[in-house]
């Protein structure tokens, strides 16, 4: 996949935003494990302007990452325009336009998700960030909130001069429960001439399988990837070595490069835990690692279970 001067790969599987996830060492490790692209945590327009130094560190990268995509939302035409032409997105390769968040506290603003029963106004934000940049713009969303709307809301976002769409096939309501509804997904592959990428319930090989057989351009990886970094290289089938625990101590690495430890500690439990999914560990040791007092601590007991 090729968006003006990006060279996404010919089967593009991208790291998808995920607010309090997607922090500097997780995309860092996604990219080191083949993710083409990565998307930061979603940055709010408004707040980038008023107090960027909150944002700031949402918006911290590493050399690893391939392609760096930064996700603003808001409501405000000029904000929006704004956000894009920061200094702090100078060094992103694009932005995506989040128009899916079904947070309550996004979509009472008008927001997120809100946007698909505003197409007027979220028309009008597309167009002023393409307007505001060179750079290549996307928009997220979903199958509808009211109704289900994504075939009208894909054209419209393609009249804007959207750059692609990524598709995360649940209605609003839906939140994360039930099925990523993959027909739709092949439905509005088949209606729009941009780039579509899918988005839901991608988490191994099969699942990525069932979701190419839809047709689209690329494929958006979140959840799944939670405490599994390397799952980028077991979808890409890369022959490489995972070292699971050098992989958390380079999350932790990159972490400490720019957080204080006391903020680290409470931020990383959540981590730890889903690291430690998939492995037998004691009631007493999971606790451990879910109330982190002390790092170095909570990596030890780490590597004696990963290894
Ligand atoms: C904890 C969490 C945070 C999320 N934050 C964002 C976000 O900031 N922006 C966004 O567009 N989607 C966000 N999402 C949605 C994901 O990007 C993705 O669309 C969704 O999880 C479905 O894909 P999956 O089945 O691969 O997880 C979030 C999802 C989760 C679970």
């Amino acid at each position: 996949m090729k968006v003006k001067n990006l060279d996404f790969s010919d089967d593009p599987i991208l790291l998808a935003p995920m607010a309090g996830v997607t922090d500097v060492g997780f995309r860092a490790l996604a990219s080191s494990f083949g993710a083409d692209a990565t998307v930061t945590e979603m940055l709010s327009a408004r707040a980038m302007a008023h107090n960027p130094k909150k944002t700031e560190f949402l918006t911290l990268t590493t050399g690893e990452e391939k392609i760096k995509i930064a996700q603003v939302f808001g409501h405000e035409e000029d904000y929006m325009a704004k956000a894009v032409a920061s200094p702090l997105l100078e060094k992103f390769d694009m932005f995506d336009i989040n128009m899916g968040c079904p947070a309550p506290k996004i979509v009472k603003n008008g927001e997120g998700s809100a946007l698909m029963d505003n197409l007027p106004l979220a028309s009008k934000l597309i167009t002023a960030v393409k307007n505001s940049t060179t750079k290549p713009v996307s928009v997220k969303f979903r199958k509808g909130k009211s109704t289900e709307n994504y075939v009208e809301f894909g054209r419209m976002c393609q009249d804007c001069g959207a750059d692609f769409v990524t598709f995360h096939a649940r209605t609003v309501e839906q939140g994360y429960s039930g099925k990523a509804d993959y027909e739709a997904i092949a439905s509005l592959k088949a209606k729009l001439s941009i780039p579509v990428l899918g988005n839901g319930d991608v988490v191994d090989f099969a699942s990525l399988q069932k979701m190419k057989e839809t047709g689209v351009d690329g494929v958006m990886v979140g959840r799944g990837s939670m405490g599994r970094p390397w799952l980028f290289a077991q979808l890409k089938q890369n022959d490489i070595q995972i070292d699971k625990y050098k992989t958390v101590e380079k999350h932790i690495e990159i972490l400490r490069q720019h957080f204080d430890e006391n903020w680290l500690k409470l931020y990383i439990r959540k981590h730890f835990l889903w690291y430690a999914c998939d492995i037998p560990l004691s009631t007493e040791l999971r606790l451990k690692l879910a109330t982190c007092n002390d790092i170095d601590e909570c990596l030890a007991l780490l590597k004696n279970a990963l290894n």
